[in-house]
């Protein structure tokens, strides 16, 4: 072990991810020498060469300073592990078929640590894993590492929301600590003075914002908390459905019910539905409640009600134009949100895939996240225009359907819009734009629950 904002700590992070490398800046901003690792050999040269590969705030700028102040290098796994005191695991724990969680990567990672650490090593558990994951990963630990050297578990899930991976870390509502030991509490609560120094109570063990738990608890706590925000939108979802029908704004119901401050406002807005890790989680979270026996049927609603979306909206275009075949649709956004170029599980994908389905042709558009959606889907020839901007891809449309609540396409001139289409038709897949504006312009403006 070498170096150390306090000494003689390092610390590893594997997985150099939206996750990973936030983790790893974040602690070099705090003080410590980083040695990061990533298994993907572009990803490791691109972060060498100071290039993040996604976009988020403030990475770019930490990733030079830290490569500058020599706080953070990008390294062998074999490597970060071996000189570092305390490794945070941040590898990708994706959805299999069935809903539950493939542990792979994670267990792979276990492998290389138990054959790499040098003295004692903390593993810290950063990807979000289902419960009992953590002892899974301490019994493969004792059977490889053959009991020659000190080590611990403990989880350490994360919060941070992209978009604000940055801002979030370094200035976290809550750090949860999943520990089994004394050491690994101590060693934890160490790495994250700084942070409390910095902007707090200015220790660790004073902050309320501290809650040092077991490690099963710190995994249901992560799982239970995304499993609650999906349920959040998913009821709004169902109130928008109904407000639909019954003549009501769904925008006014979900005002009135945020003032309740047991209710409060935020994550409370009807749309397109959700994406990013929510789907993955939630899937994950109803699997571990199902193998408890506990009843997963309420998990299962909230899925099946984000599942329906883009079958909603696609109803809401048909029902306008008189059927989508033959019909093109421009659609406005593809990330799941607005900020990042993140499209894992986002509406965009089950919605172009519905209207193609129905026949229709799309035209894309998105002012980060074009690229990641190329990735993500089959190649679907004629149907699909990729567009420069939101007016190209408006450009002899039947229809614009926005999925993501870009602020530029607030900014799009309405009497423009209008010139360039085909038929005046926006489905507001956000409630996000200025209707009064775009009727004023002469369109027919559709939104959810209202
Ligand atoms: N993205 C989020 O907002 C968010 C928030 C909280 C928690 N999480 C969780 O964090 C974990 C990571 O998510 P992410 O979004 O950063 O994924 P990601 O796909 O963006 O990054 C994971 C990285 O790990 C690397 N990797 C895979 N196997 C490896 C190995 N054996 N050794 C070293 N590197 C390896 C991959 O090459 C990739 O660069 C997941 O469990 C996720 O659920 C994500």
């Amino acid at each position: 072990m070498t170096g150390g904002a306090d000494g003689d700590l390092t610390l590893g992070v594997l997985g150099l991810g939206r996750v990973g490398l936030p983790v790893a800046l974040g602690l070099a901003e705090l003080g410590w020498t980083v040695a990061g690792a990533d298994a993907d050999p572009a990803t490791a040269a691109s972060l060498a060469a100071g290039e993040p590969l996604h976009h988020e705030p403030g990475v770019p700028e930490l990733l030079l300073r830290h490569l500058d102040s020599g706080r953070f290098r990008v390294t062998a796994s074999a490597d970060a592990v071996r000189d570092s005191g305390a490794v945070f695991v941040c590898v990708p724990t994706p959805r299999r078929e069935d809903g539950s969680t493939d542990l792979g990567q994670v267990e792979d990672v276990s492998r290389v640590i138990a054959d790499h650490m040098d003295g004692y090593t903390l593993i810290v558990e950063k990807s979000t894993n289902p419960v009992g994951s953590a002892a899974r990963i301490r019994e493969a630990l004792a059977a490889r590492a053959n009991g020659a050297r000190e080590w611990d578990v403990a989880v350490n899930p994360e919060f941070l929301r992209e978009g604000q991976a940055i801002e979030n870390f370094l200035a976290p509502d809550r750090v949860v600590l999943g520990v089994e030991s004394d050491r690994a509490r101590d060693l934890l609560l160490r790495i994250y003075a700084p942070l409390f120094e910095r902007n707090g109570s200015g220790s660790a063990t004073a902050d309320g914002r501290v809650l040092v738990t077991d490690s099963a608890t710190a995994e249901t706590i992560k799982h239970a908390a995304n499993a609650f925000l999906a349920t959040r939108l998913s009821f709004v979802n169902m109130l928008a459905d109904f407000c639909e029908s019954a003549g009501v704004d769904v925008d006014a119901v979900a005002r009135g019910l945020g003032m309740d401050p047991r209710i409060g406002p935020e994550f409370f807005g009807a749309g397109a539905g959700f994406g990013g890790c929510f789907p993955k989680d939630l899937a994950s979270f109803t699997h571990t409640l199902a193998d408890h026996g506990v009843d997963p049927s309420l998990l299962e609603a909230v899925a099946r009600i984000n599942d329906e979306r883009p079958d909603r909206l696609a109803r809401t275009l048909a029902r306008e134009l008189g059927g989508l075949a033959g019909r093109t649709v421009a659609v406005w956004g593809l990330a799941f949100k607005p900020g990042v170029d993140d499209v894992r599980d986002a509406p965009s994908l089950r919605m172009v895939d519905c209207l193609i389905e129905h026949g229709a042709r799309v035209r894309l558009h998105d002012p980060m996240a074009m690229d990641e959606f190329r990735k993500c889907r089959r190649a679907a020839g004629d149907a699909v225009h990729w567009a420069a901007s939101a007016l190209d891809a408006a450009r002899g449309a039947d229809a614009v359907l926005l999925l993501t609540e870009w602020p530029e396409y607030r900014e799009v001139d309405a009497l423009r819009l209008r010139e360039s289409m085909a038929t005046p038709l926006i489905v507001d897949g956000r409630n996000f734009l200025d209707r009064e504006a775009l009727v004023r312009a002469g369109f027919t403006c559709r939104g959810v629950g209202r």
